[in-house]
């Protein structure tokens, strides 16, 4: 199928060019910075298992059926997240206002996108020295044989601190999403995904399997898996959630996005549940490969960003061939970030694109102008801008540079709302004709579905949004 310009315009219409391609592409935007970076990062900080517990429940019982709803949307409206709820909307006789959901996704996404393509640009470091290494150090010895673990780990302050090298990584990063997400759905974006995300898959398996003999595997599983309900605050919740919706691209209208591209014949609740089965056991074995290198070389589990930046190198450091497979990682790493960063400008690009009746060329160049303008200020934030909090009058914000304050913006606030009125939505504005004919499900799983949209996602999204803020 040819890719041609955008879902919503007239003429011939873009899409997966099958439900594999669909599936795929859906893992690729899911499966992330937000899983092997964040997930660890998100799990440490929060004292491990009661987080983790958590948000598995939140995964199942949340993150599902919000994912089903989101790509129900965008199939029945066929068009950009926004006129894809408008649609909805009006055919089931409420406001057209309902596309504001999908507009306040627009923007979540927009904003996600520039500081997570700071973090790309970051990985692409790692792979520029790691490949650099890998000369010295040869293709069977260990990564970075004549450094110490102090000087290893020492690579990562320097660089987030170093602001024209992570300016211009971002832009970097941001240049190459432009890339693929400017050559359309199944030219691009698709492309990344069929090939690269099966090979990431099987290296990271490797690598953990290869970790569980060296590392501290039991203290890890007692760690991410010994559920202390003591430990679980309504902060530990809103951070679990959050880390949910980011993990699985919900709450920006993106599924909805992405649906838009999904035929007729594709079963949405099994592939929901495939793409949800596949980016949660991405996260889970990114811990099961992170947390025994962390505790066998007896460091803290609250590292942040530093458990996949400085301590998973260590890990490259003691295995021959570290410096190959340490490359090889990062360079996997990139992809799986490649896949979500071009979920994630999809977004906006596709409602500029409609919106503006502009060309897809000129939409995405739009979209990464902005970004890297955002982009900077996120990458500045860690060096030169570090003393400035945007928002640091807000208890929430306190102390956070601008990286950190779009972070939390989106992961603790603007995800949540998006997916808690995408489940009022779908659960009580939609018409249930339109819903029944989209959503794969019967019986008694339809009915499970329902509830959970109607009832347990408003509830519980509710609840924590409000404790999470003002508790
Ligand atoms: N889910 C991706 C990850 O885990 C990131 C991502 C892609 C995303 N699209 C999104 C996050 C939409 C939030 C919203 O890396």
């Amino acid at each position: 199928m040819v890719a041609s310009t955008s879902p919503g315009s007239s003429g011939e219409r873009e899409g997966w060019s099958s439900r594999t391609a669909f599936i795929l592409a859906a893992i690729g935007s899911a499966v992330g910075l937000g899983n092997l970076v964040r997930f660890p990062a998100e799990a440490g900080a929060n004292g491990g298992g009661a987080f983790v517990l958590f948000y598995i429940l939140c995964i199942v019982l949340i993150g599902l059926p919000v994912l089903l709803s989101e790509t129900l949307i965008g199939r029945h409206g066929q068009a950009a997240a926004p006129e894809s709820y408008r649609k909805m909307a009006l055919e089931s006789g409420a406001s057209k206002q309902w596309e504001f959901v999908a507009s306040l996704g627009v923007l979540s996404a927009f904003l996600v996108l520039s500081f997570y393509c700071v973090l790309g640009g970051w990985v692409l470091y790692y792979v520029g020295t790691f490949a650099a290494d890998l000369v010295s150090s040869g293709v069977t010895g260990p990564a970075f044989a004549g450094s110490s673990f102090e000087q290893v780990e020492a690579l990562f302050p320097a660089m987030i601190s170093n602001g024209p090298v992570t300016v211009a990584l971002n832009i970097g990063f941001l240049l190459i999403t432009l890339y693929f997400v400017s050559r359309g759905v199944s030219g691009g974006i698709e492309k990344v995904a069929v090939y690269l995300m099966p090979i990431f898959f099987i290296l990271l398996v490797a690598i953990t399997v290869y970790g569980a003999f060296g590392g501290a595997m039991g203290e890890t599983v007692s760690y991410l898996f010994t559920f202390e309900p003591a430990k679980l605050s309504a902060d530990v919740m809103l951070a679990a959630i959050g880390q949910a919706f980011f993990s699985l691209s919900l709450g920006v209208a993106g599924m909805v996005t992405y649906g838009a591209y999904v035929s007729r014949e594709t079963n949405l609740a099994k592939t929901s549940g495939i793409i949800v089965a596949a980016d949660t056991s991405v996260a889970l074995i990114a811990g099961l490969c992170i947390f025994p290198i962390v505790f066998a070389a007896g460091l803290a589990p609250n590292g942040g960003l530093g458990l996949m930046f400085q301590t998973l190198p260590h890990a490259f450091q003691d295995i021959p061939g570290g410096a190959l497979i340490g490359l090889a990682f990062f360079v996997m790493v990139a992809f799986a970030a490649l896949t979500s960063s071009v979920a994630l400008m999809e977004v906006p690009s596709a409602w500029v694109i409609d919106r503006f009746k502009v060309s897809r060329l000129v939409a995405t160049l739009l979209v990464t102008a902005g970004a890297l303008v955002l982009g900077a200020l996120s990458a500045l934030s860690m060096g030169a801008l570090s003393g400035w909090h945007p928002l640091g009058f807000i208890p929430l914000f306190e102390g956070q540079g601008m990286l950190d304050t779009l972070d939390t913006l989106t992961g603790k606030l603007t995800l949540p709302i998006g997916a808690l009125l995408t489940s009022i939505f779908v659960g009580w504005i939609a018409e249930k004709r339109l819903i029944d004919s989209e959503n794969g499900l019967e019986g008694g799983l339809h009915r499970l579905w329902l509830f959970l949209v109607r009832w347990l996602c408003p509830i519980a999204l509710a609840a924590i949004l409000i404790f999470g803020i003002f508790g």
